[in-house]
Parts: C-alpha cells; structure tokens; sequence
C-alpha cells in the first residue's frame, strides 16, 4: 500500500494490485468484534451467526475485486461468514426470455442466495465512472418480478468496496450503486469507504491482498460493516422457530 489521498476522513483509499479470480464458496471465521459481536449478546445469549453473501462485480479470471472479496471471506470477524457468489452465466436481462423462460437458474441462485443472507458485500468496479453493466444486469434480473424486491433487497445491509488499477478506488462507481440500492429499499451502511487504487501493486500475482495496510482498512471495513447488520439483525423481529 502506497498513500491514502483524496478521501474524506472516514474513507480510506489505497494506492498500491492483479489478482486470479474465480468464483466459488468461502467461508472463514476470524478476528473478533468487541462488544459488538461474537457468541453471546448483550442479554448473555448465544448470538446466531451472521450470514453474508458478497459477489465481484467481475467476470474476469484475474478481477482485482474477486480478488479483494476473497480477502474479505478471510478476514471476516467472528461470528461471521461470507458467502461468495458468482455472476458468471447470468444472461442479457430480456423480458420476453422472462416471461416464456422465467427467471434463470443463476440469477435465481444470486437472489435466493441474498435473500438468505444477512447483507451483501459487493465488490464493484467502476466503468466509465459508473457501474459496469454486467453488475447492474445481475441486480436487474435479482430484482424480478418486481414483487419480490422487498423480500429480497427490503432493509438488507449492503455495503461497497471496490478496486481499480487507477488512481481513485472507483469512487464514483461506489457512488453510482446509491440510487440503485436506495431504489431497492436496501440499508446502505456508508460508516466506512474502501476503495482500492493502484491495485497492481496491492494483489500478488495469484490474486492474495499482500498489502498490509490495505489488509488492515478491510478488516476494520468489515468490523464495521458487520457491528451494523448485527446490530440490524437484532432489531427485526426473531422468526418463530419451525415447527
Ligand atoms: C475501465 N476501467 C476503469 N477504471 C477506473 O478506475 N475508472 C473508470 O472509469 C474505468 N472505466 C473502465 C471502462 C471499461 C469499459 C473498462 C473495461 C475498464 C478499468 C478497470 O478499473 C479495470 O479494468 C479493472 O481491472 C476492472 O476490475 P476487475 O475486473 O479487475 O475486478
């Protein structure tokens, strides 16, 4: 990691890498959350596990933000796992393959997979200053039929994180995601900024964070992150136990 520079505060923007990015399950349990998080509450009891599913906004093998997203999966506090899913397959969204197909088998595996989950950590690059269109057909295609975006999306906490090879951690492409998840009715948690610049020089050549610093901004990111959908899973109503 190279400098911190052109960021409010409380954002941390990273100079500093490729990584190899493929697309799987991972889940760790690590580091702790003081007071916030961890196998008991504040009542003493046993407190469930925080559920996430996280997903690069990437398709390609060597994604910086696939890469950064496993970083994630292994510095994940205790008392909380991140689920990676995948974007690969997804079609063009089409209307008329919705209406004769219905909604396709990896799209329906993204959106099931987030209306499991506690929150969503998307990895985001930015293109053209903006979302990359691969991303947003994903979310399109999660969002249909329109009936079920309060199940799916409704008071979820999501939070961003991205990087890029250039100089400004794709800032606006965070940015860019507002309207959309605030459309959605999602919790956007906005305690913290990651955005990863100069990332050839953060990732190893086989994709692992080696940066330290950037290593510790993501795991205080998460910390952070994770206190808030804790904190917000404790404020729904408990679901029944099944019968
Ligand atoms: C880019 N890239 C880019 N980067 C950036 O910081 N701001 C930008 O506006 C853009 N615009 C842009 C447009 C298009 C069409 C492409 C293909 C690329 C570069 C981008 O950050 C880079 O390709 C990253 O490596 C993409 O993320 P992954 O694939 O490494 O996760």
């Amino acid at each position: 990691m190279r400098a911190v520079e052109g960021c409010a505060s409380r954002d941390t923007q990273f100079r500093g890498a490729p990584g190899r990015g493929t697309d799987r399950v991972v889940r760790r349990r690590r580091s702790t959350i003081h007071g916030t998080l961890g196998h008991l509450d504040s009542q003493g009891r046993s407190a469930a596990m925080i559920k996430l599913i996280g997903f690069s906004g990437s398709l390609r093998q060597g994604s910086f933000n696939a890469s950064l997203l496993r970083a994630a999966a292994e510095l994940m506090p205790t008392g909380a796992e991140l689920a990676i899913g995948t974007l690969r397959g997804i079609p063009l969204y089409d209307a008329d393959v919705e209406a004769s197909e219905g909604i396709p088998a990896p799209a329906v595996a993204l959106k099931e997979g987030l209306a499991a989950a506690d929150g969503l950590l998307l990895a985001t690059p930015e293109y053209n200053n903006s979302i990359p269109g691969v991303t947003k057909n994903a979310i399109d295609w999660m969002t249909r039929p329109a009936s079920d975006i309060p199940r799916v999306f409704g008071g979820k906490p999501v939070a961003l994180i991205g990087a890029s090879p250039g100089g400004f951690g794709t800032i606006l492409g965070q940015n860019a995601w507002l309207p959309v998840f605030r459309t959605l009715g999602a919790e956007l948690w906005s305690g913290a900024r990651l955005l990863v610049s100069r990332a050839s020089s953060v990732f190893a050549a086989d994709g692992r964070l080696e940066d330290p610093k950037v290593r510790e901004a993501l795991r205080g990111f998460l910390e952070g992150y994770v206190a808030f959908v804790a904190a917000s899973a404790r404020s729904r109503p408990s679901q029944p136990p099944a019968a």
